[in-house]
């Protein structure tokens, strides 16, 4: 334990005693997405501009982070943030469109396409950010969750100027010249460092690192061209002393592999059930999900069942940080999402002794 960290961090919280994998009273759970379309308070805050737009006025920014905490009980918040924010900042040239998701106006394609991505000066280019973490960390009594996007997921909005189904740009670069897709990886590995670390020096407890669409490679692409450039991202964290969550959707076939890239949780959609995905983590990482987030739009008893299947499958065992599988639809009932949230701090229990930490020490 660092002996200056900050006491505003609730170390002893749920959430980050079960990241640290601690046997913990109960099993905490938060939401991807959790701020955002499903609740009426955010529609009603939102107004119509870009998200980039919301994302720049942090008392907006703070009273959406906040919303779910109050309706929902939650256990940690997580700051109303998009994973495009940093390339934006320093000018690349991307938005957020409604119902879409990121667009850029000029895709990366070529070499001199790097001149575009020139290093993230946190304090000059996303004071906004800063100023919303300062705040959100003096009003919450949850810790507050950071994020960023890995560098596999922002370079598939980089290289084909929007959402994607079949990643063609992007995997022709990877392939045909991957002397640049590194370099790419390495430079979008830097801006989420110096992202993630901004966050935290402002007092964020947690990382998370978004690695979306890494579902869309096979082990040996990912391994070859996607791990180094994560694994870049979590070690540049590592001596800051809080936890560095990892997701993706469709991981299944990568679980072991994000688990080496250095995460102390390994985040999990809910196509690998939660008993199989910690096999395939291994003992030395927490997991987190999986309820898949469309099972919240049936009738309640359906969502009780299962939860409970989510829950018993994490075996009580610490090292369990409930969430959905991928993030909340704009569909879902609010209530149903307070309802489960009542029955995981009810049911879920995390003090069952787990399977003893390759690692050493207990
Ligand atoms: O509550 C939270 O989880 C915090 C906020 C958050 C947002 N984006 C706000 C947002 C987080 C964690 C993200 C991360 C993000 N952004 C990811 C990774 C997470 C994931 O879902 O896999 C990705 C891929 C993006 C890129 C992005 N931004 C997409 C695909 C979209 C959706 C476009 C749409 O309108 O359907 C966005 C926009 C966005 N970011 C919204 C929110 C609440 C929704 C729309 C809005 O209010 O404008």
């Amino acid at each position: 334990m660092v002996p200056t960290a900050p006491t505003g961090r609730l170390l002893d919280s749920p959430f980050l005693r079960a990241c640290r994998r601690e046997p913990a009273g109960r099993v905490p759970v938060w939401f991807m997405r959790q701020a955002g379309r499903a609740l009426p308070e955010y529609r009603a805050v939102r107004g119509d501009g870009s998200i980039l737009d919301a994302i720049r006025r942090p008392d907006l920014a703070t009273e959406i982070t906040l919303q779910p905490v109050r309706r929902y009980g939650v256990d940690a918040a997580i700051l109303f943030s998009d994973i495009v924010v940093p390339v934006a900042a320093i000018g690349f040239g991307v938005e957020v469109a409604r119902g879409v998701g990121p667009v850029v106006d000029r895709p990366f394609r070529e070499e001199r396409d790097l001149d575009r991505l020139r290093p993230l000066e946190p304090e000059a280019d996303i004071p906004y950010v800063l100023e919303t973490v300062r705040n959100l960390v003096g009003e919450l009594d949850v810790p507050l969750i950071g994020f960023a996007g890995a560098p596999f997921t922002v370079a598939s909005y980089l290289v084909e100027g929007g959402p994607s189904r079949s990643y063609v740009h992007t995997k022709r670069l990877m392939h045909a010249d991957p002397t640049l897709w590194g370099r790419l990886l390495g430079r979008l590995a830097d801006l989420s460092v110096t992202f993630l670390r901004a966050q935290v020096d402002a007092g964020a407890a947690a990382v998370q690192l978004f690695d979306s669409w890494a579902g869309a490679l096979g082990p040996r692409d990912y391994e070859r061209f996607v791990l180094p450039a994560s694994r870049r991202v979590l070690e540049g964290l590592a001596d800051l002393d809080v936890p560095r969550i990892h997701f993706g959707v469709g991981t299944g076939e990568l679980l072991h592999l994000m688990a080496e890239a250095g995460a102390d949780v390994v985040g999990v959609d809910w196509r690998v059930p939660l008993d199989e995905a910690r096999r395939r983590v291994g003992p030395d990482r927490a997991v987190q999900g999986n309820l898949d987030p469309a099972v919240c739009l049936a009738p309640w008893e359906v969502v009780a069942d299962e939860a409970r299947d989510v829950l018993t499958r994490a075996g009580g065992q610490p090292g369990h940080v409930f969430n959905l599988g991928h993030g909340v639809l704009p569909e879902t009932d609010p209530v149903v999402l307070e309802r489960l949230v009542e029955l995981v701090h009810a049911e879920g229990r995390a003090d069952v002794p787990g399977p003893a930490p390759t690692g050493g020490g207990a």
